[in-house]
């Protein structure tokens, strides 16, 4: 039994007069007259606790677009018992039963869901039509078909050498429990393959998505039954973060943890799984991506179109809040003057709203917390007189969240904003001189705890290879005269290590080998 090659699913652009922006306004608009009423998903039952939470987009907040019904502990227990019901005979299913399932999700993906799953991701995650496609669709296709091609490799890998009259053999198993999927509310595609991964290689999941993310993760759970996934293998809950903690992270079934979040989250949450390691059957797999400070350096030989694209593209491109998004860039004296001028005639053109006008570049930040955060750092910014705030600073909570996008400048390359996550359209620019080239990758790599993604601009080969070595360990996704996003599956596997996560490589046969524990067969005639 063979797999079809992976292919990576195209990207629709959406062009005025297009079909597919016909399809795409059709499902905005279907999803504003539905007002969606969304069950929990427990061993195949759509659960309605009757406590209802309003969904709102953060571009518009003053409208309701649905309703998602909150679970409490009992919720959590329950969804743990329809996994563990659920689990022998998923697991016993031959690997190519399993396979066909997710590869029948990417088909109803990319065919009959893909307006309804982007519309969702736009209206509940403020994201424009093509940060939408590239998440929702694409990336979310790529990782169903590429994570089935890695299955059928690591299944057929068998230890090399056989002694005369012994067979040998690998059985890749399954992890004896269930595995908590805990995801973030940025990314459609990964909050859909971090339960879609662990399920594949035989595994049972409780998922919890953020709570932006319900929406879309509604659409998601549909997929997945449509395409005929088994009751109880996903459990799809909506209840308190530390409260779902509390029973997960006691019960002694649990068997690994597949998050992608904020690294403060994920460091209380592996502190637990210590304090409770006696409680398990098993050591729990610990597998997490975490947050970012991810950076562009820019040498003096850079080319000046390249580096602004690089800027603002990897700043702005979903308001700065992909975990990948540049908001720190080290800028060689000599180019900065011509940069400036580019980033600044680009930025005049960006257009700031909601997702139904299909030509604002920027929407709102995910909620009125993240606003807050932004705004008074950009506040912070505006009255400081060593700093320079070169672009935007405006911002307006009436409509929507919409934060301007802003570049400071500043002569500290470790002021606060170069140095800590801030989530948001808020970029910090470092001007160093041409000569302490050496130096400033010193600095780069001292000035954050992460390491998730980071680039360089060069057309100075020497320049490109010190860099590259210097930041070997500052990124786990390095780019060379390139924005620091957009990593597609299959092509560039994603994840950083450092305070950015296990880095176990998002979409990629390292991490599929986390949700097994294989057992060696000796056979001796
Ligand atoms: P978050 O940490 O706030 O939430 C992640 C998930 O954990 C959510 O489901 C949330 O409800 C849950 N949660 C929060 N507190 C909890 C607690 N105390 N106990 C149990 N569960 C809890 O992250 P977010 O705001 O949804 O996502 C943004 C963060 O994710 C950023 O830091 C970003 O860098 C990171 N991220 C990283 C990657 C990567 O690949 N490294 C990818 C996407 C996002
Ligand atoms: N694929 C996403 C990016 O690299 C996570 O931006």
């Amino acid at each position: 039994f063979k797999v079809p090659p992976a292919i990576n699913e195209p990207v629709l652009n959406y062009a005025p007069g297009s079909a597919e922006r016909k399809l795409l306004k059709d499902a905005l608009s279907k999803a504003y007259a539905t007002r969606a009423d969304i069950p929990m998903y427990i061993g195949g039952e759509e659960i309605r606790t009757g406590v209802k939470k309003e969904v709102r987009p953060p571009h518009n907040h003053q409208q309701i677009i649905g309703h998602y019904h909150e679970g409490d502990k009992s919720h959590v227990e329950q969804a743990i018992k329809a996994a563990l019901a659920a689990k022998h005979a998923w697991a016993d299913l031959a690997w190519e039963q399993r396979a066909a399932i997710f590869l029948k999700a990417a088909e109803l993906a990319a065919g009959p869901y893909r307006y309804q799953l982007n519309a969702a991701t736009m209206l509940a995650q403020s994201k424009n039509a093509y940060q939408a496609e590239i998440d929702a669709a694409c990336e979310l296709i790529d990782f169903l078909r590429f994570n089935v091609q890695y299955l059928a490799e690591i299944y057929a890998q068998q230890p090399p050498a056989n002694a005369k009259g012994v067979w040998n053999r690998v059985e890749q198993r399954p992890l004896e429990g269930f595995v908590f999927a805990l995801t973030p509310f940025n990314f459609t595609a990964i909050a859909a393959n971090l339960p879609a991964s662990a399920a594949l290689m035989g595994n049972v999941v409780v998922w919890k998505p953020a709570e932006a993310q319900i929406y879309s993760a509604n659409v998601i759970m549909q997929i997945f039954r449509e395409a005929g996934l088994p009751h109880g293998v996903i459990n799809l809950i909506y209840v308190h973060g530390p409260d779902a903690g509390e029973v997960i992270f006691n019960h002694r079934d649990f068997a690994g943890i597949h998050f992608t979040g904020s690294t403060k989250v994920f460091q209380e949450i592996w502190k637990t799984i210590g304090t409770n390691i006696h409680k398990y059957r098993s050591y729990p797999r610990i597998v997490g991506e975490t947050g970012g400070k991810d950076f562009i350096l820019i040498h003096g030989s850079a080319d000046i179109q390249v580096s602004a694209t690089a800027i603002i593209r990897g700043a702005f491109e979903y308001q700065g809040q992909k975990c990948s998004a540049a908001s720190r860039i080290y800028v060689a004296e000599s180019v900065w003057p011509e940069i400036k001028e580019e980033i600044l005639k680009e930025l005049a053109t960006i257009k700031v709203g909601p997702v139904e006008d299909f030509s604002n570049f920027v929407n709102a930040v995910i909620n009125e917390q993240s606003f807050d955060k932004l705004s008074k750092a950009i506040d912070a910014a505006k009255s400081d007189p060593s700093l320079d705030v070169i672009a935007g600073g405006n911002y307006d909570k009436s409509k929507g969240y919409f934060i301007e996008p802003t570049v400071i400048v500043t002569k500290d390359p470790y002021y606060i904003t170069m140095c800590e996550e801030l989530f948001g359209p808020v970029l910090t620019i470092h001007v160093y001189r041409d000569a302490e080239f050496d130096n400033i990758l010193t600095v780069i790599d001292n000035t954050s705890i992460y390491a998730l993604t980071g680039a360089v601009i060069a057309q100075d080969r020497y320049a490109i290879e010190k860099a590259t070595n210097a930041l070997r360990n500052a990124a786990g996704n390095f780019y060379i005269n390139d924005k620091c996003t957009g990593a597609v599956v299959g092509q560039q596997p994603f994840g950083g290590a450092r305070g950015s996560g296990t880095n176990d490589k998002a979409g990629s046969m390292i991490n599929l080998l986390r949700w097994v524990s294989p057992r060696t067969i000796k056979e001796t005639f």
